[in-house]
């Protein structure tokens, strides 16, 4: 059976996670940054990186010790080697590096996207490519056509912001404080989503990229004008967000009439609302809907582990070189 250890460490969250090619998550372990960065209003890189270095060996012999695995029992090690905040991306794969040198396992330097964009798989094994996939997180919104595991093409980006950005910037706006997406989500919960006119920016426009910082301006002048309650404000964000990922998507799923499912993945895919919205559009289109659970669609490391597993499994695999960079950088 393979077992592949995956460390996670990008953005905010340490993730350390033990996954068997059955698709078990053996052992996880994760710890957030939320406290540490909450004081300032979003995540501090130099802050991000010393709390990894500090947290991740201990994590690491923690779900070795909880999966009863040692570091020679593995089949390949994998970490995220990018795109991120490269301080943390560096602790990460230095350590997978150190320990793939000490066990003679196999690196498997894995893109963060990729582990996004292969989540569901591990969700659901009855997801076959070719599939459309939203990939909608803190730092990326884009809509891809997933071949194979190695093989997508973005159809779409955002000319400005991430969608999760934007939740984070509403929630800031609002006070509403730190993470802001699911701040934001309970918020609108309480409000009018009709309440406030927002702006829909590019609907209607043939290409299906995105932007998202006139909309968040849109919030903010709403918010000034002292005309509207905070809980309207955020449900007719969310409600515009929703509005404008609809609209892309559509025009994206014209390209891609021979995927039978669509699927979302990134943190913002935890949104009840969002999820609700795009299972609506994919029964439109004919096709199954596929989201990962919650937990699997927020940065965590058994998603990289998993792209390890998917990676081993390709005929022309072969690990990474122990010299591999990290990359701030480095679109799927
Ligand atoms: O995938 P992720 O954990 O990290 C990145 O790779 O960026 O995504 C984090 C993003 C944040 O912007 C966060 O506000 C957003 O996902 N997010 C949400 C929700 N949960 C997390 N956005 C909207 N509603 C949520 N429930
Ligand atoms: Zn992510």
């Amino acid at each position: 059976m393979v077992l592949v250890l995956g460390i996670e460490s990008s953005c905010d969250e340490t993730a350390a996670a033990i996954v068997d090619g059955e698709r078990r998550i053996v052992a996880q372990r994760i710890a957030s940054q939320d406290a540490e960065h909450a004081p300032f209003g979003g995540v501090v890189p130099e802050i991000a990186a010393r709390a990894h270095a500090e947290r991740l060996a201990p994590m690491v012999e923690a779900v070795l010790a909880d999966a009863d695995v040692a570091l020679n029992d593995l089949d390949a090690i994998a970490a995220t080697a990018g795109p991120g905040l490269i301080g943390g991306v560096m602790v990460g794969l230095v350590s997978a590096k150190a320990l793939a040198m000490a066990s003679d396992v196999p690196l498997v330097a894995v893109n963060h996207l990729e582990g996004h964009a292969l989540s569901p798989r591990l969700a659901d094994e009855s997801l076959a490519f070719p599939y459309a996939l939203l990939l909608v997180s803190g730092g990326h919104c884009q809509i891809l056509r997933v071949d194979d595991v190695g093989q997508y093409r973005r159809l779409a980006t955002t000319i400005d912001d991430a969608l999760g950005e934007a939740f984070d910037k509403t929630a800031k706006i609002l006070g509403l404080g730190f993470p802001g997406g699911p701040a934001v989500e309970r918020k609108a919960k309480e409000g009018d989503a009709q309440a406030v006119p927002l702006p829909r920016p590019m609907v209607g426009s043939g290409e299906p990229h995105f932007s998202f910082a006139g909309l968040k301006s849109a919030v903010l002048r709403a918010h000034e004008s002292g005309k509207y309650e905070v809980a309207d404000i955020a449900a007719s964000f969310q409600q515009a967000a929703i509005d404008c990922v609809i609209d892309r998507l559509r025009i994206a799923l014209d390209e891609m009439r021979d995927c039978k499912t669509l699927v979302v993945a990134g943190g913002v895919a935890a949104n009840a609302s969002v999820r609700a919205a795009l299972e609506e559009l994919a029964a439109k289109h004919d096709m199954q809907f596929i989201a990962p659970p919650p937990k699997l669609c927020t940065d965590n490391a058994a998603m990289i582990a998993w792209a390890g597993i998917e990676r081993l499994g390709m005929k022309d695999f072969s690990p990474d070189p122990l010299d591999i960079s990290a990359r701030p950088r480095w679109p799927l």
